[in-house]
């Protein structure tokens, strides 16, 4: 187990949904927390709160600056690197240059903590790492194991293939000069300030303007395992704690429910009578994608402890409580196909 409270830790893309979590879970643990974000999705707001307890420093910075990560990694002991141009599937599969920017951004961040000695680096890689050709059938009931990331790769768009390379080059540094370091697969979080570019909260955001026809994206047979981010969070922290050699472990439940599901849970619990439209021109993502968890079982002791109907109940009222209808109605349909920062319904922190 760390001590937390003896190390300082940076976590880069600190303003973002996980981040701010994650920083959050570190703060409660004791830890000193540097939070380096661009703003170019995060938002400095979301961390408010947890600025309060003076345990943060915030550096606005753009990490792709080799100099700038230099400076970030100075002095700290702990990075977690979350840091990423990332979206939901309708920014990542229609912006696949702008997601390629991560192969630079992991490689530096990863180049300077080794050159700063730190103790130990934990990524936030992806469920995009897996072969998208085994998760095309809905009705199989398949569950990714870690071991199905092997030659010949096949990870999901460049923002897939971005997170493989830095697992990757992870392995290679802890094998070539023995750093410490641990890479964590997330499989389609949600939560609290959780954006509107994501599935669960576009859907979340529909009813909330009560649009009918309620529209799903693809047929919606998808089959997902959201994960609710206090698990994520966990998961996160006891990797940093367990894994030195640079294996990456699934962070995801085992619960499959369809698009169409979810979107029937959602229309229940805010009372909203509408039809469920399916819009099949829209970016879907594979068809089904669920983790197998036995290996953070194992490694971690870590399993998800929120259901996705508790998990849903918690998004759905932070959502309603914390939006106003109008400017929702504003931005909305750019909200869903952006990286986050047009957040309907509420103001952009700094311009990217
Ligand atoms: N949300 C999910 O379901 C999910 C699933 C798999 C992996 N991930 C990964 O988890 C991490 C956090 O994702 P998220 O969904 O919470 O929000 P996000 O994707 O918005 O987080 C990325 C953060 O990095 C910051 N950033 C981007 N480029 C930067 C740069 N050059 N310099 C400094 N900061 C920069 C952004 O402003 C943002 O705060 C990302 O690495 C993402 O790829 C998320």
């Amino acid at each position: 187990m760390m001590d937390w409270s003896s190390k300082n830790v940076l976590v880069t893309g600190g303003c973002s949904f996980i981040g701010s979590h994650l920083v959050e879970g570190l703060v409660k643990r004791g830890a000193r927390v540097r939070a380096a974000d661009d703003l170019s999705s995060g938002i400095r707001e979301n961390l408010d709160d947890v600025m309060k307890t003076g345990k943060v420093e915030f550096e606005e910075v753009d990490l792709l600056d080799p100099h700038a990560a230099a400076k970030a990694v100075e002095g700290m002991d702990v990075v977690f690197h979350l840091a990423a141009t990332h979206g939901g599937r309708g920014y990542i599969s229609t912006h696949q240059a702008a997601c390629s920017t991560n192969l630079a951004l992991d490689s530096i961040m990863i180049r300077e903590a080794h050159r700063a000695g730190v103790e130990q680096f934990t990524f936030a890689s992806s469920g995009c790492v897996y072969p998208t050709s085994m998760q095309a059938d809905p009705s199989e009931m398949i569950y990714l194991t870690e071991d199905l990331v092997k030659p010949p790769y096949e990870a999901d768009d460049l923002y897939g293939w971005a997170k493989l390379m830095a697992e990757l080059s992870l392995r290679a540094y802890h094998e070539e000069h023995g750093m410490k370091c641990a890479s964590v697969r997330y499989f389609t979080a949600y939560g609290e300030r959780c954006p509107t570019n994501h599935a669960v909260v576009a859907m979340i955001g529909r009813a909330f303007l009560k649009q009918d026809p309620y529209i799903v994206w693809g047929t919606g047979e998808q089959i997902r395992n959201w994960t609710y981010v206090s698990d994520i969070v966990e998961g996160t922290i006891r990797a940093a704690e367990n894994i030195d050699d640079g294996t990456a472990v699934n962070l995801g439940t085992m619960e499959r429910t369809s698009v169409l599901q979810c979107a029937q849970m959602i229309l229940e619990r805010t009372g909203l009578n509408a039809t469920i439209q399916r819009d099949t021109s829209k970016p879907t993502g594979p068809y089904n994608r669920v983790a197998d968890n036995a290996l953070a079982k194992e490694l971690l002791g870590w399993e998800p402890k929120v259901s996705f109907s508790d998990g849903l109940d918690k998004t759905i009222r932070w959502y309603f409580d914390t939006h106003d209808r109008d400017e929702v109605s504003t931005d909305f349909e750019a909200s869903l196909t952006g990286r986050g920062f047009e957040k309907a319904g509420k103001k952009r922190a700094s311009a990217a």
